[in-house]
């Protein structure tokens, strides 16, 4: 059952509509009975108290969770950097106090490997947060988080970006908790609220069809834009890197910010701007979607309903009021959707773009 397309035109399709059940699984028994601090096998309270500073290694959609990760983390006061894994080597300071996570869906891609490697000889403590038991990932890491998504068949990596982003923010509580001298996460109860509902809400995401209708209004457009900050900003650099692997159309990611230093030559109006707001950031990121708008280009808001944007945007992917920290998650599965159904109108070969393999074992 789980190997097969079942009622569903793509595995992609699939794989995106299971995600309420894929999520529930890497959640599954990871909550303590408090309600507010994770329960993280094989991770016991304390496991992380000699860690000060932790990098993660990844590639592809997995690097953009390890970002997301990496910026939660940095909320939480504990350096975290997130490094592309070819860009990776021994440079890069790590001692025994370092924590080197490497993200990867199926623990075999050979960048990934050979940072985590590199950071293993430097002295590093290292875990592997992997798709794949028995993964080469999983072997020679310290220890092995599973994200539990089952197996994921289109090469264009879906629901194990939000079990991955899940399982992090799980790993981001345990270390902050561990850590000395950091400042309790502040309303852990909310976080933890909001994780419980989280399937709930991937749910009512992927019953919206709005994405379906936009995707539609902007068939054609010269290219596509995805700007956003914070959490958001891993975001937008995710939901471009899906639409170009299966749409072909060009489609860039930007910092919110960064568009005034260079991306706005592009904008005209047939260049659609998604902008990603996954909470209160006082209102800069929506100037920054106005910037583009003052040029002709259309505003697609990915955000919650009655966020300022709202009053900007020419067109909306809504997602339901969620923790700041899951917004991010549930916006992407709108733009999972996006790309899904820009793709289909095309024809693509989705759950086999040209040029991609799912598990790449070169360097
Ligand atoms: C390939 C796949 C991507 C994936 C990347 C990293 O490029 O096409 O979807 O994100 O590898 O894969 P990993 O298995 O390490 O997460």
């Amino acid at each position: 059952e789980e190997t097969s397309k079942g009622e569903y035109p793509h595995y992609m399709r699939k794989e995106i509509e299971m995600q309420d059940v894929s999520l529930a699984n890497a959640i599954q028994g990871r909550i303590d009975d408090d309600g507010t601090t994770p329960d993280l096998d094989p991770f016991p309270p304390g496991t992380f108290a000699a860690i000060e500073r932790i990098q993660f290694v990844a590639c592809g959609t997995s690097f953009h969770a390890a970002k997301y990760g990496a910026q939660l983390l940095n909320n939480a006061g504990i350096p975290a950097q997130s490094f592309r894994a070819s860009e990776y080597d021994d440079s890069i300071p790590v001692d025994e106090q370092t924590l080197v996570v490497a993200v990867t869906q199926s623990g075999e891609t050979a960048d990934t490997l050979r940072a985590f490697e590199c950071a293993a000889s430097g002295g590093a403590r290292t875990v592997a947060v992997t798709n794949v038991v028995g993964s080469t990932a999983a072997r020679e890491a310290d220890d092995a988080l599973f994200i539990r998504a089952g197996p994921e068949i289109g090469v264009a990596a879906t629901k194990t970006f939000s079990s991955q982003v899940v399982v992090l923010s799980l790993l981001a509580h345990r270390v902050s908790a561990d850590v000395a001298d950091v400042a309790p996460w502040d309303d852990p109860a909310a976080f933890y609220d909001a994780l419980e509902r989280l399937p709930e809400d991937v749910r009512t995401v992927l019953d919206r069809g709005d994405a379906e209708r936009v995707a539609e209004e902007f068939l054609g457009s010269d290219a596509f834009f995805f700007i956003g900050r914070g959490p958001g900003y891993p975001v937008a650099i995710e939901g471009a890197l899906k639409f170009k692997e299966i749409t072909y159309e060009h489609a860039e990611g930007f910092a919110a910010g960064e568009l005034k230093h260079g991306p706005l030559a592009l904008v005209t109006p047939r260049t659609p701007v998604f902008t990603v707001v996954t909470g209160d950031d006082n209102g800069t990121t929506v100037t920054n979607a106005e910037e583009a708008q003052t040029r002709g280009a259309p505003i697609v808001a990915v955000s919650a309903p009655g966020h300022r944007i709202d009053d900007v945007a020419d067109a909306s992917l809504q997602i339901p009021a969620s923790h700041p920290d899951l917004a991010g998650l549930l916006a992407n599965v709108q733009l999972q959707l996006l790309s899904y159904h820009t793709a289909d109108r095309l024809g693509r070969a989705i759950d086999k773009p040209r040029n991609l393999a799912k598990s790449v074992t070169v360097e």
